[in-house]
């Protein structure tokens, strides 16, 4: 049997229920919840069983705009209008890109990094080959760096040579290569250049604190408990 070891992660074992013989660590791909997570669940499952007609038209609204005040906290939104829940971070990021797209008067550049998740950039590569409205560009930001401004002056370099780009997806901590990036400088550069930006937080939320409006992203999206989206402006 595997020892679990670690100082939170063995405190908290009993919050969850993944089997003790394991040690389970891949929460990326398939997470477990706590059991009071686990167990609030089933109560909704249970009221929205017993009165599915109630449920949709009244309990879900304010469950959804109570879910919402929360999460709204816990990212330093002003503004619990500025969340809504996706089912996840890439449906996140493709609600965004869908409706800056629409807004976009002809093709403008889109710029996606080097070590951008897959899933995103297939979404990046099906708005710009199918649907049409984006050109891609894709930063190099292969590490390493001295220090972050590098990869703040490499964002600087890239648009000072591509004025076409009018969007950006911007990692908050990348895929797989684990990278923390100065999320807030990268988005005052890219603000320089008129560039508005989406971050893709996935994970961020629960490892790194989070603050929206610091952040000052036109949108942010990334999982907790539940999936959040924070459009802006
Ligand atoms: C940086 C990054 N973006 C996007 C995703 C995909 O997240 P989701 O499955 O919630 O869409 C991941 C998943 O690991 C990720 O690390």
């Amino acid at each position: 049997m595997a020892e679990t070891g670690g100082l939170f992660g063995a405190e908290i074992r009993d919050e969850f229920q993944l089997s003790k013989e394991l040690v389970h660590l891949n929460h990326g791909s398939f997470g477990s919840v706590p059991r009071s997570v686990y167990e609030a669940r089933l109560e909704r499952m249970k009221e929205l069983e017993i009165c599915p007609d109630d449920w949709f038209r009244y309990n879900f609204v304010l469950l959804v705009t109570k879910g919402s005040e929360t999460v709204s906290k816990l990212i330093g939104s002003s503004s619990s209008e500025n969340v809504v829940f996706v089912e996840n971070a890439t449906g996140g990021i493709t609600a965004a890109l869908r409706s800056l797209g629409l807004k976009m008067q002809s093709k403008a550049g889109l710029l996606v990094t080097g070590l951008s998740y897959e899933a995103i950039r297939h979404t990046a590569h099906k708005v710009c080959e199918i649907e049409g409205h984006f050109v891609l560009h894709t930063i190099n930001l292969d590490p390493p760096y001295k220090d972050k401004f590098e990869v703040v002056q490499r964002y600087r370099d890239y648009l000072s040579s591509h004025s076409d780009v009018h969007v950006a997806i911007v990692d908050h901590i990348t895929s797989p290569s684990t990278l923390l990036l100065p999320v807030k400088e990268i988005v005052s550069v890219c603000h320089e250049f008129g560039v508005a930006v989406i971050i893709d937080g996935a994970h961020a939320p629960g490892q790194v604190e989070i603050n929206v409006e610091d952040i000052n992203a036109e949108f942010y999206t990334g999982n907790l408990h539940k999936w959040f989206f924070c459009p802006r402006g």
